[in-house]
C-alpha cells in the first residue's frame, strides 16, 4: 500500500488531498497519515498543507527495488530485484539464487559489502550509499567459449549508460575496466557454473564509485562525482544499465557478437597502444590490434607475431 502511495503521488505534480488519497487507495485518511510518515522516515520529502494535502517533493537516493523497478521497463533484467542494505558480495547471494533455480534476470544489489570482490582475487571496496554494487544472473544456452563475451558487452553496456547520463568520456580497458582520464571508475566480474562445455548459469558483477569522495577510493581509481562535480542519481544510473545491457544481451543472442564489437571499440582506451599482459606464466609485450569475434585481445608482439589473448592483467606501457 505505501508503494501504491507513492507511486500515485509520483504520477501528480500538484498536492493531493487526504480525502483524495483515501478514497482512491482504499485506506482510511489515518492509513493515509501513517504511510506518509514512514515513507518521510525512508527519507521521501513530501510536502503536507492544511486544506491543500500531500505532494512529492524528492526521492531519497537509495536502491530500494521498487525505486529501481519503477518505469524500468525492460522485458527481464531487473523484473525481480532482490536490494540490500549489507552483504558480504552480491555475488555470493546471486550465485545461491543460481544454484536454488531463480529465473534469469534477478538483480541483487547492496548500499555496501563486507567482502566485495574483484578480478585476479583483488578486493573491491564498497564504501556504502555512494557507489553501485549489483549482480545479476543470466541462464544462456551457450558454451564456455562465449562467457568473454558477456563480459565485454556488459562493459559495453555499463560505458554506454554511464556516457549517457554524464556525457563523461568513458574508455573501456579491455576486458573489464571503466575508466576515466586512466583512472578507474567501475569494473565487471564474470562467475559461472558450468559443467564440461556447457553453462548452467552465469552471475554478471558490476561495481561503480558514483558518487564516492577523495577519501572513499581507493588509489588510482575516480569516481563519476569527482569527475562530473556534481552528484548523480544511482538509481537512474542502474536503471539505464539494466537496460542497456539487456539490449545488448537480446541483440548478441540474435545477431551474434560481431555486431558489437564497432560499438566497443568506440570506448576502447586500449587499441593502438603499446601494452604489457601478464599471463599465469610468462608476460608478452607488444601492440593492441583489435579485438576478435570470440573477445580476445589481439597483440602484435615485438617479434611481429599476432598473439590472442583470452584473459590476462594488460598494462599500458609508453
Ligand atoms: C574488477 O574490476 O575486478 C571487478 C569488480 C567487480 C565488483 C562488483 S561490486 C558488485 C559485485 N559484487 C562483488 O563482490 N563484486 C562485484
Amino acid at each position: 500500500m505505501r508503494i501504491k502511495l507513492l507511486n500515485y503521488l509520483r504520477q501528480k505534480d500538484t498536492y493531493l488531498s487526504g480525502e483524495e488519497l483515501s478514497r482512491t487507495l482504499g485506506i482510511t485518511r489515518a492509513g493515509v497519515w501513517k504511510h506518509i510518515q514512514e515513507l518521510k522516515g525512508l527519507g521521501y520529502e513530501i510536502s503536507a498543507v492544511p486544506h491543500l494535502g500531500y505532494k512529492l517533493v524528492s526521492l531519497p537516493d537509495k536502491l530500494f527495488w521498487w525505486e529501481i523497478t519503477w518505469n524500468l521497463n525492460t522485458k527481464f533484467l531487473g523484473r525481480k530485484i532482490i536490494s540490500l542494505e549489507t552483504t558480504s558480495s552480491t555475488m555470493d547471494i546471486a550465485i545461491n539464487l543460481g544454484l536454488n533455480k531463480e529465473e534469469e534476470g534477478v538483480v541483487v544489489c547492496s548500499e555496501t559489502q563486507t567482502k566485495g570482490r574483484g578480478r585476479l582475487g583483488r578486493t573491491w571496496f564498497s564504501p556504502g550509499g555512494v557507489g553501485l554494487y549489483f549482480s545479476f544472473l543470466l541462464r544462456p544456452e551457450f558454451s564456455l567459449l562465449e562467457v568473454p563475451k558477456i563480459t565485454l558487452l556488459s562493459s559495453l553496456g555499463v560505458a554506454e549508460a554511464i556516457k549517457e547520463k554524464t556525457s563523461l568520456d568513458i574508455q573501456i580497458k579491455w576486458p573489464n575496466d571503466i575508466i576515466w582520464k586512466e583512472q578507474k571508475l567501475g569494473g565487471i566480474l564474470t562467475e559461472i557454473e558450468a559443467e564440461q562445455d556447457r553453462v548452467n548459469f552465469m552471475v554478471v558483477g558490476i561495481g561503480i564509485n558514483v558518487n564516492n569522495s577523495k577519501s572513499q577510493l581507493i588509489k588510482g581509481a575516480t569516481s563519476l562525482y569527482l569527475a562530473k562535480g556534481k552528484k548523480i542519481r544511482r538509481v537512474e544510473l542502474l536503471q539505464e544499465i539494466l537496460r542497456r545491457i539487456e539490449d545488448l544481451y537480446l541483440l548478441f543472442k540474435k545477431e551474434g557478437f560481431l555486431f558489437l564489437i564497432d560499438r566497443w571499440r568506440k570506448f576502447s582506451n586500449l587499441l593502438g597502444h603499446r601494452v604489457r599482459v601478464i599471463l599465469p606464466r610468462r608476460e608478452i609485450k607488444g601492440e593492441v590490434k583489435d579485438v576478435d569475434s570470440e573477445g580476445s585481445l589481439l597483440i602484435r608482439t615485438d617479434s611481429g607475431v599476432v598473439e590472442r589473448v583470452l584473459a590476462g592483467d594488460v598494462i599500458k606501457v609508453t
